[in-house]
């Protein structure tokens, strides 16, 4: 298809973790080419109420990337050509503190970077721009996120630094000691730089941590051992339908004509 037939269209993107690979009904599904290649798959086009929606698992439908080789930029740019302005990212996340519990979750609010080598900008010259980093997400989307993620019962951290690892190896005790003792909450290999590379393009974004494990344990308790791949996906399948009506439930609140600071 041509993203830019009037036909392909969608107000609101969503991006499927490890975990996460399908969300819509009914869907059209595009191939939209990029200038950074091609995004992780195809993406869904579907309605859900009177919103156009955009669906895209990051890895891949049969998780074919791992995090550090993800097409991020195709992955952007694609929900930009199709129109899309608001970004909701579900993802797997590691706790680094005691009180924030597998089957949790966690809206961020801010990240830091431990990746390497990952293409993580548009502006590699000769159009260059230094673009805030400060408040990386959408403070209007987080609300809700938190707002509607209390309304449907769920155990929802409003705030958390998350730690974005390379991967796809797992944390060593070190790291992971290191990392909780910051005081930073989440841990993650694919935050960075999904979310900057959104706001280089103007769009806002929010990050729905679902906390799946105790990274490589806690302090002081033998009795939980660290994260295993099976793990991850165990705890993210069994709390599927949680983070799929939780998604779904914001994207029937979301203004889609909104303005908002992060397209500045
Ligand atoms: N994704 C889910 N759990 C994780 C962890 N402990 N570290 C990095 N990424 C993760």
């Amino acid at each position: 298809c041509a993203a830019d037939d009037m036909e392909y269209r969608a107000d609101i993107g969503v991006f499927g973790g490890s975990g996460f690979y399908s969300f819509l009904e009914d869907v059209e599904e595009i191939t939209v080419p990029t200038p950074y290649g091609a995004p992780s798959d195809k993406i869904a086009l579907a309605r859900v109420g009177d919103k156009r929606v955009a669906f895209l698992p990051r890895h891949g439908k049969d998780h074919r990337y791992p995090p550090h080789r993800i097409p991020y930029r195709a992955n952007l740019y694609a929900m930009k050509e199709l129109g899309v302005k608001q970004i909701i990212a579900p993802t797997a996340s590691g706790s680094l503190q005691p009180h924030i519990k597998p089957g949790d979750f966690v809206v961020c609010d801010q990240f830091v970077d431990r990746t390497w080598g990952r293409e993580d900008t548009f502006f590699e010259g000769p159009v260059v721009r230094h673009v805030s980093a400060a408040y990386p997400y959408c403070h209007r989307l987080r609300k809700l996120a938190v707002e509607t993620g209390r309304e449907q019962g769920i155990t929802i951290h409003d705030g958390g630094t998350v730690v974005v690892i390379q991967g796809p190896r797992f944390s060593t005790k070190a790291e992971s000691r290191w990392f909780s003792s910051m005081g930073w909450e989440v841990i993650n290999m694919t935050q960075y730089p999904e979310v900057i590379l959104a706001r280089e393009l103007g769009m806002c974004y929010v990050n729905i941590a679902l906390i799946t494990d105790y990274d490589a344990g806690l302090e002081g308790r033998d009795d939980i051992a660290p994260v295993t791949e099976g793990e991850v996906f165990r705890v993210f399948k069994e709390n599927n339908d949680k983070v799929r009506n939780l998604i779904m439930a914001m994207i029937e609140k979301m203004d889609v004509n909104v303005e908002c600071d992060c397209c500045k």
